[in-house]
C-alpha cells in the first residue's frame, strides 16, 4: 500500500469532514466535473463528499496502488488470484469470437464459445420441444439447483427479465425457479405444482461438492425418479459445473454437462454456464447473448476509459474513500426499479465475499478498515423502512439507480405524471434530501414549532452518488453488472487484498461437518458432545429433545 498517500488523504478527510455538501455543491465547475457518461450510462457523484482535490488525489491512489496494472493482468490471464494460483477471466466469458485472451499460452475464447454454443442447441431443442421427457413430453419447466455464486446471479437476472418485453415474450409458457437453501422448506416451494415429467433440472455447481447443493440435487432426483424411474435422469437432469468426473459419478451423462473453467470465480460466474444455460432456457440464447454483448461493452470502457471518466474507477475509489477513510461502515444500494430486486443481494455476495478481507496479498494485516456492508431494496419499498435511519441517524453512503424508461409504460388519465415518473420523482429527491437536509431555520420559516423543530431537522451532508441508465433491459443489466464488478476488483486493487478467494467460508463449514456428525450419531442412539462449547452442548440437547 502507499502509506504516505494514505496519510496526504487524511488531510482530505480533515478538510471534508468539516465541509458540508451544502457548500461543495454551490460549487457549479466541480459539480460538472462529477458529471461523467459511458455512452448512454450517466454517473452524478457530486453529492460525494470530495472536492477535485481529493478527487485528484485518489486517482494517484489508484495510480500508487498499481490499479492500471493490475487491471492489465486480469485482462490477460495472469495468476492475479495468488492465494488459489489461479486467472481471473471471467471477461473472457462475454468476449466476442474474435477475441483472443491467453491462459497458460492457450487461447480460451474459442473454448467459451464452443460451451456457449451447445448450450445455445441444447436450450433451442429444449424450448422447441424437440428434446423431450422420459414420458415424451416437452420441458416447460427448471429448478435451478445451486448456492451463492452459483445461484445469485442468475436469479437477479432472470427477475430482471421477467418484466422485459422481449425477454417476456420469449419465456412465454415456461417456469424457472430456484433451489438454493439446504432448508427442505425451500425444496417444498421450488417444487410446487411441478410435474416432475414436464422438468429439467439444472444441477449448478463448480466444484460439484457444496453440501447444500449436493443434497438438494439428491432430494429433487428422488423427486424425479420416484415418478418416472431411475433411466429418466438422462432425460431430466443437466449439470453446470468445471468437475466433470463427479457429475458423471452422480449419473449424469458427459453430454448434459456444460462446463467452465477455474479461471471463472463463483461470483463472477453468472456469464458462464452458470447463468448462461438458465437464462437461455427461459429467455432464449439471443436475449442472453445482449447481456453477454452489455458486459463487453462494459469490460472495453473499463480499459479503454481515461480515469476521469472510468465508471467503475470511479465507483471503486469512492467507496474506498467512504469506507476506509471516512470511515462509514455501510453502502445503501437503492434502485429504483423493482425488476432489480434480487440485484443487491447478488452485490452483496460479490463484493462482500471478495473484499471482507483482512490481511493484504502477502499476508500483513490491512492498515485501515475493508469491506463495506452492502444492503438495499428497491425505492420506493425502501423508502418506507430503512431510509429513516439514513436521514437522521447513521450516515449510510448510497448508490441510486434509475432508468430513464420503464418495462411497463402506464399512464393514467387525469394523473399529472406517468406512473414511471412518480417513481422517479423519488430517485431525484431523495440524493438531495440527503445531501442538503433541513436546517432549523428554515423549518421556523416553514413556521414549525420549537417542539418539533429538533425532531424534524435533519443534518444533511450524507453522500450518495446517482446511476441513471437509459432502459432496464439485457444489454444495460450486463453493463450494470460488469460496473459492479470491476468496482469490486479496483476496490481490492486500492486495498491491496486478495477479492478472488473466500476463505472465510471454511471454518463455519467444518464446524457444520462435525456438528452433522455428531447430530447423526445421536439420532442412532448416543454420541460423544465433549468437543462442543457448554453453551452449544445445552442447545443441542434441547433440539435433540
Ligand atoms: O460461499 C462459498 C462458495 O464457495 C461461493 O464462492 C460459491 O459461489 C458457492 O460457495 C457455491 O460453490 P459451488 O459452485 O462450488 O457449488
Amino acid at each position: 500500500m502507499a502509506a504516505a498517500l494514505w496519510t496526504d488523504l487524511k488531510g482530505q478527510v480533515s478538510k471534508m469532514k468539516s465541509t458540508h455538501l451544502r457548500t461543495l455543491m454551490a460549487d457549479q465547475v466541480r459539480n460538472d466535473a462529477m458529471y461523467v457518461a459511458s455512452g448512454q450510462m450517466v454517473l452524478d457523484y457530486s453529492r460525494q463528499k470530495v472536492d477535485t482535490e481529493t478527487m485528484s488525489k485518489l486517482f494517484e491512489l489508484a495510480d500508487k496502488a498499481g490499479v492500471e496494472q493490475k487491471k492489465q493482468q486480469m485482462f490477460s490471464g495472469q495468476k492475479i488470484n495468488e492465494t488459489e494460483g489461479r486467472a481471473v477471466l471471467h471477461c473472457a466469458l462475454r468476449a466476442p469470437r474474435s477475441a483472443s485472451i491467453a491462459v497458460d499460452g492457450q487461447n480460451v475464447v474459442p473454448e467459451v464459445w464452443k460451451v456457449l454454443d451447445a448450450m445455445k442447441g441444447f436450450s433451442d431443442k429444449v424450448r422447441s420441444g424437440e428434446w423431450k421427457g422420459f414420458t415424451g413430453k416437452a420441458l416447460t419447466d427448471v429448478v435451478c439447483i445451486g448456492i451463492g455464486g452459483s445461484y445469485l446471479g442468475v436469479e437477479f437476472v432472470y427477475e430482471a427479465l421477467k418484466t422485459d418485453p422481449e425477454a417476456a415474450a420469449a419465456a412465454s409458457g415456461r417456469k424457472l425457479r430456484f433451489l438454493a437453501n439446504v432448508d427442505p422448506i425451500d425444496v417444498q416451494r421450488a417444487l410446487e405444482g411441478l410435474n416432475p415429467e414436464t422438468t429439467l433440472v439444472v444441477i449448478i455447481s463448480k466444484t460439484f461438492t457444496t453440501a447444500e447443493t449436493m443434497l438438494n440435487a439428491k432430494t429433487v432426483k428422488a423427486w424425479l425418479v420416484k415418478a418416472m424411474g431411475e433411466d429418466c435422469v438422462a432425460k431430466h437432469v443437466v449439470a453446470c459445473s468445471t468437475a466433470l468426473d463427479k457429475t458423471k459419478a452422480f449419473g449424469i451423462d458427459s453430454n448434459n454437462v456444460f462446463g467452465f473453467w477455474d479461471w471463472v470465480g463463483g461470483r463472477f460466474s453468472v456469464w458462464s454456464a452458470v447463468g448462461v444455460l438458465a437464462l437461455s432456457l427461459q429467455y432464449g440464447f439471443g436475449v442472453v447473448n445482449s447481456f453477454l454483448e452489455g458486459g463487453h461493452a462494459m469490460d472495453e470502457h473499463f480499459q479503454k476509459a481515461a480515469a476521469k471518466d472510468n465508471l467503475p474507477l470511479i465507483l471503486g475509489l469512492l467507496d474506498v474513500w467512504n469506507g476506509s477513510l471516512l470511515g462509514y461502515e455501510g453502502v445503501a444500494i437503492l434502485p429504483y426499479c423493482q425488476a432489480l430486486l434480487r440485484f443487491v443481494p447478488h452485490i452483496q455476495q460479490l463484493d462482500m465475499e471478495s473484499n471482507g478481507k483482512g490481511v493484504q496479498m502477502d499476508g500483513t494485516p490491512v492498515a485501515v478498515p475493508t469491506g463495506a456492508i452492502n444492503f438495499g431494496e428497491p425505492g420506493t419499498n425502501g423508502q418506507h423502512s430503512f431510509y429513516q435511519l439514513m436521514h437522521q441517524g447513521r450516515v449510510v453512503p448510497s448508490h441510486f439507480i434509475g432508468f430513464a424508461k420503464s418495462q411497463n409504460p402506464v399512464e393514467l388519465p387525469g394523473e399529472a405524471v406517468t406512473n414511471h415518473d412518480e417513481l422517479m420523482s423519488n430517485f431525484f429527491a431523495q440524493p438531495d434530501a440527503l445531501a442538503l437536509g433541513k436546517t432549523s431555520e428554515e423549518l421556523k420559516v416553514d413556521g414549525i414549532s420549537e417542539k418539533l423543530i429538533p425532531h424534524k431537522t435533519f443534518t444533511g451532508d450524507r453522500p450518495s452518488l446517482s446511476l441513471l441508465l437509459p432502459v432496464c433491459n439485457a444489454f444495460w443489466l450486463g453493463q450494470l453488472l460488469a460496473m459492479y464488478e470491476h468496482r469490486t476488483a479496483t476496490i481490492g486493487w486500492l486495498l491491496n487484498v486478495n477479492s478472488f478467494d473466500q476463505w472465510g467460508v471454511e471454518l463455519g463449514k467444518v464446524l457444520a461437518k462435525e456438528v452433522r456428525g455428531y447430530l447423526s450419531q445421536a439420532r442412532k442412539g448416543s454420541a460423544d458432545d465433549s468437543k462442543f462449547l457448554p453453551p452449544t452442548k445445552k442447545l443441542l440437547a434441547k433440539y435433540l429433545a
